[in-house]
């Protein structure tokens, strides 16, 4: 059973995008952790509701969580790869504009929002972890593609990094942190070539607090993979 030892006795956990499969599994994964005190999800189907394409939606959210801050542990695992209209791009020409749009919107710059409206409820020791993807690493870029969802998780590292420095200004005992969590079974992975090797979301996301759990502020602002190892930017 997991039980994380570095956010507290009591800790407070709060995961974003608890409706997907990664989101769904961290909340059970600390539901069952007997040091976790409380879970909050957050999703386009809770009360309150975020939705990360509606910037009024995340403030919103965030005041009105504000009430059980601080948070120990902020998890955020919502994302956009495809939807009904939206495939990743093979090549330059298959970009379109609003496709580019929407995918930096969900990836991006809605993510920039949770760091503005969340990090300040984060616990001065504790962790936040935003799900990125290595297919977003510049140096890893071996296969080309995928234009939109590899450029909007690049530039969600950036994000994360610049805050991290910032965080280490002000709370220099806490730790923000991008992870990769590797291919998992989810709607999102499910259409593409390796999803006949992904791994089932419960292992993934165990896989991952551990991550978080190890980690030391020195780490923040780091992209880390599930197993630990660092990924190149
Ligand atoms: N699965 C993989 O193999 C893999 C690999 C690398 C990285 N990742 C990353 O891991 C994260 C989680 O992926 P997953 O596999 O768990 O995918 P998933 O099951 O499809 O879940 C995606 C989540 O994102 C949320 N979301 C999408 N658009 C949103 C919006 N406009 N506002 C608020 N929430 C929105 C979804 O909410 P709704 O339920 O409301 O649609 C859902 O909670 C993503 O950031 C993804 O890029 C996944």
């Amino acid at each position: 059973m997991l039980s994380l030892q570095s956010l507290g006795d009591h800790y407070h956990a709060l995961v974003i995008g608890s409706s997907g499969a990664l989101g769904q599994a961290f909340c059970d994964a600390l539901r069952a952790d007997p040091h976790c005190a409380l879970v909050t999800e957050l999703s386009r189907a809770t009360t309150p509701h975020l939705d990360l394409e509606n910037p009024s939606s995340i403030a919103e959210a965030a005041h009105e969580l504000a009430g059980n801050a601080p948070y120990q542990l902020i998890v955020h695992a919502a994302g956009l790869l495809h939807r009904q209209g939206i495939q990743p791009e093979k090549s330059l020409a298959a970009l379109e504009a609003e496709v580019l749009q929407a995918v930096f919107q969900v990836n991006t710059l809605g993510p920039a929002l949770i760091l503005r409206d969340f990090l300040p409820l984060l616990d001065s020791r504790g962790a936040m972890a935003l799900l990125s993807a290595k297919v977003g690493s510049i140096g890893d870029n071996r296969l080309g593609g995928w234009y939109a969802y590899r450029a909007s998780k690049a530039a969600l590292n950036m994000l994360i990094k610049t805050a991290a420095i910032e965080l280490a200004r002000q709370r220099p005992q806490a730790r923000l942190l991008s992870l990769h969590p590797g291919t998992v079974i989810s709607s999102l992975s499910q259409p593409f070539r390796g999803a006949a090797a992904a791994r089932p979301a419960e292992q993934a996301a165990r896989e991952l607090l551990g991550v978080i759990d190890r980690s030391v502020p020195a780490d923040s602002g780091g992209f880390f993979s599930y197993n630990g190892e660092r990924i190149e930017w």
